[in-house]
């Protein structure tokens, strides 16, 4: 039986978590996927009172949808997401309020419309084919987490950026890591008011892979103003957009915060749900087996072509499922910035909201079995059971992912690609930790060794 909402005998389903100031800021530091108050898996609504600060769960589908869609013009992304993700991609599209952010959005929402991603499908599956040809010549053991970054970030770059050649996926990657590695301690000084000289471990390696990302990406950008010729990608359509309320085109700056916005957020969440993916299919054989029977099923005896993944839903469930367990972005930050009220809470200006996905995907009161990996969950009619909200990987409301087609069609390709070629079989018995550093990440790598099928 599926649940299609939290059972309503309190009004507002409100309740109240008080811990130690010293137990979550050990937990920030440690996995702060540990820091949420446990009701967060429960309860519909958890108020939380840590350092003076309030901040309210919100763990149910109906008012999740209440606050992110009826409620969105009254709630913005907030200070904390600017303090932590603004040195390296200062307003761009992720992090933007207002006309700001909705400039932005009209002028690159035409690169995500149905038609043009078929159109990246032959770049997704060659990129595939090219990881596929790497494990069968060296089968490791690999880091899967790595391997997948490798693929999807040149997948983004072919596509968002027509290939670029400026960019090293070996050092983004790196770049990337180190600067999401110190945020623990972002979240632990913004939680106790602390001012922002203050050091922390991590923080000049920190500076130092901003500063490499948005050099890299400047040169990309004067490049191609530079060039007559134009190639109709996301670069260009930064490029030529213009603010309709004043006419104004974009910054280099600017452009630079949304490239970076585009090549991080739009690679490193793949990968991770891709990850994660693999892992899991590595520990339920009889659901691999039904993957490789459908991908079979339609690609016959030759290779995956570009209309061959609209064909296969049980893959596709396959991807979903895993990031209903491991959701790459699994926490969603809101400051309220007009009051309202949620639930019979009020909420007023300057507090934080928090959606957080991963509890609500393993709500004890919205799923059955909420830990086990069951792809059927999104076969059929199953998820049209569910509450839409009760599901929610890519966010919701005006804010919800641009990328997330682009991601399920690219997920999709990769693993209809790889796994008929080759089976994962992991390195270690120990289970994986998930840990939150902005996104998703397995704690340590996920290593596993390809072995080539017969
Ligand atoms: C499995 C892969 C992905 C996941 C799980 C994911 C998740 C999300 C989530 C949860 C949000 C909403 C954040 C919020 O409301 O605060 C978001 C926003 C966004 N995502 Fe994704 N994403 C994925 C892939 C992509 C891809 C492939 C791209 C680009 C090609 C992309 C670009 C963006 C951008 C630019 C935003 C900001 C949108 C806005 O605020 O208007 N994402 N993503």
């Amino acid at each position: 039986m599926t649940l299609t909402a939290l059972d309503a005998a309190k009004p507002s389903g409100l309740v109240e978590s008080r811990r130690p100031a010293l137990s979550v800021i050990a937990s920030l530091l440690r996995n702060p996927l540990q820091a949420m108050p446990p009701e967060v898996y429960r309860e519909k609504l958890v108020l939380a009172k840590t350092g003076g600060r309030t901040s309210l769960y919100v763990c149910d589908p109906a008012m999740i949808q209440e606050a992110l869609t009826k409620q969105a013009a009254c709630l913005g992304k907030g200070d904390l997401i600017r303090k932590v993700l603004g040195p390296a991609i200062g307003e761009g599209l992720l992090t933007a309020d207002g006309a700001h952010w909705r400039w932005q959005r009209q002028a690159v929402a035409s690169g995500f419309q149905h038609e043009r991603l078929l159109g990246f499908l032959p770049a997704m599956i060659a990129t595939a084919q090219a990881t596929r040809g790497r494990w069968l010549a060296a089968p490791g053991p690999l880091d899967i987490g790595h391997e997948m970054m490798r693929t999807t970030f040149d997948i983004i770059i072919e596509t968002m950026l027509s290939g670029s050649q400026a960019l090293d996926v070996g050092k983004v990657e790196r770049a990337i890591s180190d600067y999401l590695e110190p945020t623990n301690f972002m979240f632990v000084y913004n939680l106790f008011g602390a001012p922002d000289w203050l050091p922390y471990p991590g923080r000049r390696k920190a500076r130092a892979s901003v500063s490499y990302l948005r050099t890299s990406l400047g040169g990309l950008v004067a490049q191609r103003r530079a060039a007559v010729e134009r190639r109709g990608d996301l670069l260009d359509m930064l490029l030529d957009s213009a603010d309709p309320e004043t006419g104004r085109a974009m910054s280099d700056g600017e452009i630079v915060d949304n490239l970076l916005t585009f090549v991080t957020a739009g690679h490193e969440t793949t990968a991770l749900g891709l990850a994660w993916t693999l892992h899991l299919l590595a520990q339920h054989r009889q659901h691999e087996a039904a993957v490789l029977a459908e991908i079979a099923g339609v690609t016959g005896d030759g290779p995956l072509r570009p209309e061959h993944v609209a064909a296969l839903p049980l893959t596709k469930a396959v991807f979903l499922e895993a990031m209903r367990l491991y959701p790459p972005a699994p926490v969603i930050t809101r400051q309220v910035e007009a009051p309202f009220t949620l639930g019979g809470v009020s909420l007023k200006e300057g507090m934080v909201l928090y959606v957080p996905i991963q509890a609500v995907h393993r709500h004890e009161r919205l799923w059955e079995r909420p830990d086990v990996f069951d792809p059927s969950r999104f076969m059929g009619d199953a998820a049209r059971e569910r509450h839409r909200y009760a599901y929610l990987p890519f966010g919701a409301g005006p804010r919800i992912c641009i990328g997330s087609a682009f991601a399920t069609m690219e997920a999709v390709a990769i693993l209809a690609v790889l796994l008929p070629a080759l089976r994962l079989e992991p390195v270690s018995t120990r289970a994986p930790e998930p840990t939150l550093k902005i996104t998703l990440r397995p704690k340590r790598p996920l290593r596993m060794s390809a072995v080539a099928r017969a």
